[in-house]
Formats: structure tokens, sequence, C-alpha cells
């Protein structure tokens, strides 16, 4: 897909009023400049979601989603960012499907896959195909699926560079498309054929599984190529997306034969990391669509090892999914086969909580009859669940502990926010390095968010940012800040609304642009005027904070060094920094 050029963003922007859009969706009020909704992105009870006309963003107050009209939409209908702006540009009477089809530089290269799987499905469809279809047959697999997912077949007897050959296509493009080897042969050869969609749908490689033959290797699948990314791919996600106005959730699995079985039994949003650990790519991914996602990883200890990190990579970008476990079964495939549709139904209906996969993990190794391994069960899922951000969770795990293990519920509470009051501690100390209770640390993250806040709305404090803040110690805030220098140097002016736009692929600046625009509720904020004395008391305590860090760095490696000469070099730099001359 080409990208829409930042021109055409801007313009179908400018001539796109929010307030109109968003009414589209759902009820808006006016109070003031500004108007209010309920919010479509959380449990809203009250009008929590502002809209303003003059900045051409919506803000929640209560959950914090924040941005432009294209970021409403793209949410709103699960859809991507480009997407969204495709959508409301073609409403204006933009034609950007057309453009953006012939532009792709990769479609010659799609074409030939397209051409491959033709040739693999028709070699299903024949006669040599009828031991691979008896296999898919064998697996529950009927025709329709194999239609569906078009699932084909590679045999020795006809040979796809060959065909390909025949058509024109160089032996090279072969190579580089993982099709055929240097030795001008196939590369997959009795197997049969899945192909790999991008995001889009558009095939972009293959997977090929033995079925009447032996061999080490169970898949063999096409190499990577600028196409083809296994980290960044997530198989059935196209359809996935479709589905998901029907069933707001995701279902993330190992292996595309347990996604394309799901699919036989009506559950289509579910996608699969296709054998790698689930990714950071992967979490973006999913995130984009929903933020309900259900592990359902294999049965074995592998796919429990697998759930576990993919809860740690998930938690990086605030999200915290439900989890499946399959008991004694391998797959969710094998699952499917032998419990049926119903049973699975029922396990996506009560996917448990990360708190309660984690207790699980815990009993594991005990035995819970015996005071000491219940004291430390209570202990270690005490601590767990101080991570829990959900404060019913926190009460509904404390009375089923208080319950199974007859333990007054007040006892436990002290106990947990004993653990919580540590690892708040804990979790402070992580984010930067400085001295406990140093209050100058709060100074300076609100003194950056409040910078990024006013350099959003008057370019004047982007040209004193730049000249006086030598660095932002917060890497999101200084990634920021970089954005809105460069932003401003090219378009020689900054708008909120247009800048969302332009850093709309930028995943990791979302939660932090998300706390600066909600700055604007406060009544300290959101002035008529910048007030640049309060702009310099910013600067100073960042620049304040970030020389006593240095100090403190070079304290440390001063008390670490022994030579003698080094000592006196670091004394220097020390008494440099402080503006002491001591030599
Ligand atoms: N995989 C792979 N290469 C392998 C083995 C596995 O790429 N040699 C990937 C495949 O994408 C597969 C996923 O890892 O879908 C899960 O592997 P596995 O659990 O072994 O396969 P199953 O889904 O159980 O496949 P089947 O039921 O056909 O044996
Ligand atoms: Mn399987």
């Amino acid at each position: 897909m080409t990208k829409i050029s930042e021109e055409i963003i801007n313009d179908i922007r400018k001539k796109t009023d929010i307030v109109e859009v968003i009414s589209r969706y759902l009820p808006l009020t006016k109070k003031g400049k500004n108007y209010f909704g309920v919010c479509p992105f959380h449990d809203d009870h009250s009008p929590s979601m502002s809209v303003s006309p003059e900045k051409q963003i919506f803000t929640c107050f209560s959950c914090g989603a924040s941005g432009n009209v294209f970021t409403f939409v793209s949410n709103y209908e699960h859809i991507s960012f480009v997407e969204a702006v495709r959508l409301l540009g073609n409403k204006l009477g933009y034609n950007l499907e057309h453009s953006t089809k012939i532009e792709n530089p990769h479609q010659k290269d799609l074409e030939i896959y397209k051409l491959a799987t033709k040739f693999y499905q028709n070699n299903i469809n024949t006669v040599l195909g009828k031991n691979a279809i008896k296999y898919l047959e064998d697996r529950k697999i009927d025709r329709e699926t194999i239609k569906k997912f078009e699932i084909g077949l590679a045999i020795q007897k006809v040979s796809l560079t060959d065909y390909l050959k025949s058509k024109n296509i160089s032996l090279d493009k072969m190579i580089e498309l993982g099709i055929a080897n240097n030795t001008g042969n196939d590369i997959f050869v009795n197997r049969i054929i899945f192909p790999l969609y991008d995001l889009s749908g558009n095939i972009v490689a293959f997977s090929g599984r033995i079925y009447n033959t032996k061999d080490s290797s169970k898949y063999l699948n096409t190499k990577e190529t600028p196409l083809f990314k296994k980290r960044q791919l997530l198989y059935n996600y196209h359809r996935a997306h479709e589905h998901l106005r029907k069933n707001d959730y995701i279902i993330i699995m190992e292996g595309f034969m347990d996604v394309i079985r799901a699919s036989t039994i009506g559950i289509d949003n579910c996608v699969a990391t296709m054998g790698t650990s689930f990714t950071k790519e992967h979490a973006n991914l999913v995130k984009k669509m929903t933020d309900n996602i259900i592990l359902c990883f294999d049965g074995d200890a592998a796919g429990e090892e697998a759930t576990i990190s993919a809860i740690k990579v998930l938690e990086e970008i605030h999200v915290e999914p439900k989890i499946i476990r399959l008991e004694d079964y391998k797959d969710p495939d094998e699952y499917i086969i032998n419990k049926g549709k119903d049973a699975f139904i029922n396990k996506i209906t009560n996917a448990i909580s990360v708190i309660d996969f984690k207790m699980q993990l815990l009993r594991h190794d005990k035995n819970l009859k015996d005071i000491n391994d219940i004291s430390l069960f209570l202990e270690e899922t005490l601590k767990e669940l101080t991570k829990t951000k959900d404060e019913i969770v926190v009460e509904l795990t404390l009375r089923k502990m208080a319950q199974e293990f007859n333990i007054n519920y007040d006892t436990l509470y002290q106990k947990y926010k004993q653990y919580d009051q540590t690892s708040k501690v804990n979790r402070q100390d992580n984010q930067v390095v400085v001295k406990k209770n140093d209050t100058s640390k709060y100074q300076y993250e609100k003194a950056e968010l409040s910078l990024i806040y006013y350099m959003l709305k008057d370019s004047d404090v982007i040209n004193i940012v730049e000249k006086k803040v030598g660095y932002f110690p917060t890497p999101t805030v200084r990634y920021l800040s970089n954005e809105i220098i460069a932003y401003y140097h090219k378009y020689g002016q900054i708008n909120e609304a247009d800048f969302i736009s332009y850093i709309s692929d930028k995943e990791e600046l979302k939660p932090v642009i998300s706390n600066i625009l909600s700055l604007d509720s406060r009544p300290e904020f959101n002035k008529e005027k910048t007030n640049l004395m309060e702009i310099d008391d910013y600067i100073a305590s960042i620049n304040k904070y970030v020389k006593n860090k240095k100090i403190e760095e070079l304290e440390q490696s001063l008390g670490n060094e022994s030579d003698i000469k080094k000592q006196l070099e670091i004394i220097n730099e020390i008494s440099k920094i402080k503006g002491v001359k001591v030599w």
C-alpha cells in the first residue's frame, strides 16, 4: 500500500469537521466552546468525551482516548489510520482507492504469488491431489475450507518453476521471491500448500506441510523477504479484522491450522503467530483492532511459556488480555475436533483474567493443605495482584482468597496494601535512576509534559525549547519533542490536529500524546496566552534534573574507579558541570 501524501491527509482533515463526523456515530451536546458525548472507547456512563471544533481534536477525560478525526474513525470502525483517511477522503470526492492500488511497488510480485497459488490450487483439484485431499478430509478440512483458505498442493510431477517460466517470469525473480532455488528447482515439493497473507490479505508467502512422506521438517516456509516478515505478520489478520464489528475481541493462536479449524465452527476472529513468539509488532497490530485480546496458545508447557511472555509484551502497551488454556489438548485444533464447537465457545466465554492465570501457575508446585505453602501462595498472589490496575479485579480476587483459605478479608487487604506500596516505590525506581524521595523527579516529569503541551500550541515555545532544552530525560517525550521540531521545520507552523496525523504510525507515542492532550481539561492549562515565565521555570527544572543526574552518575563511577588519574578526570568533569573551579 502506498502512502497517501501528508498534504492530501491534511487537506482532507481541513475539509472535514470533527464535530459533524463524530455526530454521525453518537449524539454530542454543546457546552461552552466544546461538545460533549458519551465516550465509545470505554464503558462510559456520563459524557466524558469532549470534542473541540476549534482544535479539531477529541479527548476523553476518563479513559484518555484522544486524537483527531482520523483517529476517531479508525478506532471506532476498527480500521487503520490510513483506511480512515481513505474513507473520509473518498466521501469528499478523492479517489484514493485507485491511486494507491496502481502505485504499489510490489504489485508485480504479488501477482506472481497469486499465479503460484492458482497453480497449487489447480494441482490439488486434479487426480494428483487425491492423497492430499484425503489427508485433509481425514483431518476434517472439507472442500469449502480448502477453497476459503486457498489451500493447494506442490507435487514433484509438475514444476511451478517451469510453469512460471512459461509466463515469462525470470528465474532470478523466482529465487528472489523464495519460489525456486539456485538450481532452478521448486522450493516446495510434495507438500500441501497454505498461502500466507499480509495484513491486507495479499498472498506474500507459502507454508508447505508434509502429508504422505517423512521429513524432518513438518512445515516449510518461504524465506523472509521484504513482503514476508514473520514477526510482523499475523495469519488471518485481514479476515479477523472484518469480523470484529460482530464480536469485538480477537483470539491469538499459534498455528494457522488452529485458525482454520476455528473458522470451520464459525469463529473467524482468530489470528496466528505461526510458531514464532508473540512480538511487540504483533501486539501493536492487535491493539490497533481492539483492546479485547484472548490468548489461546497450545496446551503444552511451551504454550504456557508463550502465554506468559505474550502477557509481558502486552503489558508494555497497557493491554491486559484474557487467557484460554486447553488442559490436556495439544492445540485449539485438537480441542475443537475432540470437544466440539460448544465446548470451545464455552472456553471463550469463560476466558480467565491474567491474575487467575498467574494464580493457576503459582498453585502448580504447591501443596495447598500445607500452611507454609498456603502462606507462600498468598504472598506470591498478593504481589502479582499489585500489578493489576482494575480495582474490581483486586477486590474480587481478595474475596475469593479470603473464602478459599478462610482468612479475614481485612487482613488480606492490609497485606495487599503493604505490597502495593512497596511495588509502587519499586516501579518508580525502575523508571529513572534517582534517589528515593527526590521530589524533583515529579517536577521534571510535569515540566516535560507541560512543555510539550505548549509546544503544540505555540511555535514560540518550540523555538525556546530548541534553544534551551538540552535533553528531555524521558525517552518517549524526547522522541515526541524531536518530531514536533521536525514537523515545525517542515511546515513552518504547528497544527495539533495535523501533527496527530503526522505521528499516527508511531504507536509508542500514543500514551504520552494522550496524556498531553488531556491537560486541556485542567484549569491551570488552556489559557489564552502562553506565560513565558512559566516556560522558563519548566526548562530550568528539566535542565536541573539532567544536570543532577549526570553528577550522580559521575559520582557513582568515581566510587568504582581505582586509578588516581581517572579519578581526577572525573572530579574535574563533576566540577565543570557544577560550575565550580577546583584547579
Ligand atoms: N511452524 C513452522 N515450521 C515448523 C513448525 C511449525 O513454521 N517446522 C509454524 C507453523 O506456522 C505452524 C505453527 O508453527 O502453524 C505451529 O506449529 P505446530 O504446533 O507444530 O503445528 P500445528 O498447528 O499443530 O500443525 P499440525 O496440526 O498440522 O501438525
Ligand atoms: Mn496441530
